[in-house]
């Protein structure tokens, strides 16, 4: 057997043209252009390409943007500084600072700082706790892609065990309290498998849909899968690889060739969940600079 690919890339590009319309209608009806700020500490390469292609997508969508690149010894005192001075701004509905933040920093309170209607990453202990409660909000961008990749695909996680394989605030929590709603698209049975856990083989082997958020290349193998199971592979892993120019390849946490022999269907790194995530931060712009969830 042979895995379905998942096509994040295609759904990604369906999403951003729904948001491009909504961005038109908004300019058109109310005179707004969402406008987006990026911040970046530092030098990490990963970090740069990232912000790198989330700013070429607000070009593209026709979106203000603008990215505040500081050196890796900027102090919090300047960091939060320049935050709040974002959240004064009216014409910036949206505020992402890049993690990981250098160590001198203390991210939870850079978080906090980020007034939380304007909080895109929706990592806002506002945003988190409306996210549980299952109240409107702004939600992390990855676990929303991963819904919507879902549901696009026809793949409808109602009583079906999910196992989520990492607990990061970033994607493993948020993503199990999405799939925990009773609601359409969601009602799942989930379980968290992660590091404390000596071998995530045996929960990986009850899943229904796996969802890898390890960081960790490979991790996940075909023989952890019961057959037919539905893998998104979250993971994006820069490994050595002396075939290619640059000598290094991306790769998921997923072993993908193992993988793809016995799931029925796979999201593929890159083009899986990556385009996705892109695509819902662009939404929750719109979101924020619609004013749709806290006016
Ligand atoms: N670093 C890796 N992924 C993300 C993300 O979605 N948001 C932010 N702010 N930093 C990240």
């Amino acid at each position: 057997m042979s895995a379905t690919l998942i096509d994040g890339k295609k759904i990604a590009a369906e999403i951003q043209e729904e948001v491009r319309q909504g961005r038109e209608r908004l300019e058109r009806e109310r005179g707004i252009v969402p406008g987006l700020a990026f911040v970046l500490v530092g030098d990490d390469p990963a970090s740069h390409v990232y912000v790198g292609s989330k700013g070429k997508a607000c070009e593209r969508l026709g979106f203000r943007s603008v990215t505040e690149r500081l050196p890796a010894e900027t102090s919090e005192r300047d960091l939060l500084a320049l935050v709040r001075r974002f959240n004064a701004d009216p014409a910036i509905h949206g505020i992402l600072v890049q993690l990981p933040l250098p160590k001198h920093i203390n991210e939870q309170r850079v978080i906090e700082t980020i007034d939380y209607r304007k909080d895109v990453d929706g990592l806002h202990p506002v945003n988190v706790g409306r996210l549980v409660l299952g109240l409107d909000c702004l939600a992390p961008c990855t676990p929303r892609g991963i819904m919507e990749l879902l549901s696009r695909s026809g793949i409808d996680p109602n009583g079906r065990h999910v196992v989520v394989v990492g607990r990061s605030n970033l994607v493993g929590k948020p993503v199990m309290n999405m799939l925990l709603q009773k609601r359409p698209g969601a009602n799942a049975i989930v379980t968290i498998a992660h590091t404390g856990a000596k071998d995530i083989a045996p929960y990986v082997r009850e899943a229904d849909i796996v969802i890898a958020a390890i960081g960790k290349p490979g991790m996940v193998t075909g023989a952890m899968l019961k057959p037919g199971c539905v893998v998104i592979d979250v993971g994006i892993n820069r490994i050595p690889d002396s075939s290619t120019k640059t000598g290094t390849r991306i790769v998921g946490d997923v072993d993908f060739p193992s993988a793809s022999a016995v799931a029925s269907a796979l999201t593929p790194v890159p083009g899986g969940v990556g385009p996705m995530t892109i695509a819902m931060l662009m939404k929750n712009t719109l979101r924020a600079a619609e004013g749709s969830i806290y006016g």
